[in-house]
């Protein structure tokens, strides 16, 4: 099974001296996330491209643009595409150098907290249209991840809080102890050993199973409830505030599913309360509105959706349940 080296470097200094040891100059193209590159300096004698990317311009008319760049500076399958941003350049980034003459070398340095623990590592990728978010995309892994804890230094609490929630999703699905890093210090999100903990949760699923047949559903822990929320709220609730009450119905839906114990909704409870996370939503469209935005999520077979559930601690199950079923579970909650 192929499998992408990560690398851990406490400074951007690191990175820089990292990048000229290892990757060509000559043979290496950098795209790099404007707010990122404001903030940090790179070694300009790299052939470096601003990208100006958000949810909304994470689409095919920005991957055609970085195609171009790539043409344009007669890259090939061995030239090195190295993607300096947050989980959205990544992703189009990751989706563009796969496509480009079927696959160039892939480089990925995230620089939110979101990217390092998650987005950077399973090779998915993908662009929004009108279909839906992240519809088009492929599996490609980078060769390389390049995890920076500096550029955690400039991101704002929410996109902060984003990433903390995935990373106690890895807890519950596969390591406790990051629960306990994560509720006992509020700073511990610049710690190298915490985001190697969620990073190799991640990784250990998808080396099993990369095309999501299975095993590698359980990273939607708390995610097809917090869908829904983004969705329902119009976008309105950001992405790790859905997934964070997401999480917490999941594990409501567990208590009363698998008797799981009550303390780690209790303990995590006390975390979102701490840090300003909200622990409720009221749903404001109708039943059949939900049911039908349901429907369209892309964990859905026949109208059967599969919930990830704990059993126990670090032991996620997968219940298939129909369309109306999941509904009275989660407005039950
Ligand atoms: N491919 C995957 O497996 C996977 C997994 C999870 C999420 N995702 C995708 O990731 C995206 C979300 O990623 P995200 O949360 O990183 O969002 P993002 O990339 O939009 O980054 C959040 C914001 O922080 C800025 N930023 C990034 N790094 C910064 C830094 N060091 N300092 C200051 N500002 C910085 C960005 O410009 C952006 O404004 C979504 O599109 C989601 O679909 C992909």
């Amino acid at each position: 099974m192929q499998e992408s080296k990560i690398s851990y470097l406490d400074t951007v200094d690191e990175l820089n001296s990292y990048l000229n040891k290892n990757l060509n100059k000559d043979t290496s193209i950098i795209f790099v996330d404007s707010n990122v590159k404001s903030k940090y300096e790179f070694d300009e004698n790299y052939n470096i491209h601003e990208v100006l990317v958000n949810e909304e311009t994470k689409n095919i008319t920005t991957v055609e643009k970085i195609w171009e760049i790539m043409h344009s500076n007669s890259a090939t399958r061995s030239t090195n595409v190295i993607c300096i941003g947050g989980g959205v350049l990544s992703d189009v980034v990751g989706f563009a150098t796969s496509t480009y003459k079927r696959g160039a070398n892939l480089i990925l340095v995230p620089t939110s907290l979101l990217a390092m623990v998650d987005a950077s590592h399973g090779g998915k990728n993908g662009v929004n249209n009108n279909y839906g978010k992240n519809q088009i995309g492929t599996f490609y892994l980078p060769s390389e991840v390049l995890v920076c804890v500096e550029f955690l230094k400039s991101l704002n609490k929410e996109d902060i809080n984003t990433g903390l929630i995935e990373a106690i999703k890895a807890g519950f699905i596969g390591n406790k102890k990051i629960l306990d890093l994560v509720y006992g210090d509020d700073t511990i999100y610049f710690d190298k050993g915490l985001i190697q903990l969620a990073i190799d949760v991640k990784t250990k699923i998808t080396k099993e199973d990369l095309k999501e047949s299975d095993k590698r559903m359980y990273l939607n822990f708390g995610h097809t409830i917090g869908h829904l929320i983004e969705s329902d709220s119009n976008y309105q609730i950001s992405h790790g505030q859905a997934v964070g009450i997401g999480i917490l119905i999941a594990l409501e839906i567990s208590e009363k599913e698998y008797n799981l114990d009550q303390s780690y909704k209790k303990n995590y409870m006390t975390f979102l309360n701490n840090s300003s996370l909200k622990s409720h939503y009221k749903f404001q469209k109708s039943r059949s509105e939900l049911m039908t935005i349901l429907s369209n999520d892309k964990k859905v077979n026949n109208s059967k959706i599969n919930f990830v559930l704990l059993e126990e601690i670090e032991k996620p199950v997968l219940k298939e349940v129909d369309i109306e079923q999941a509904m009275e579970l989660i407005l039950d909650e």
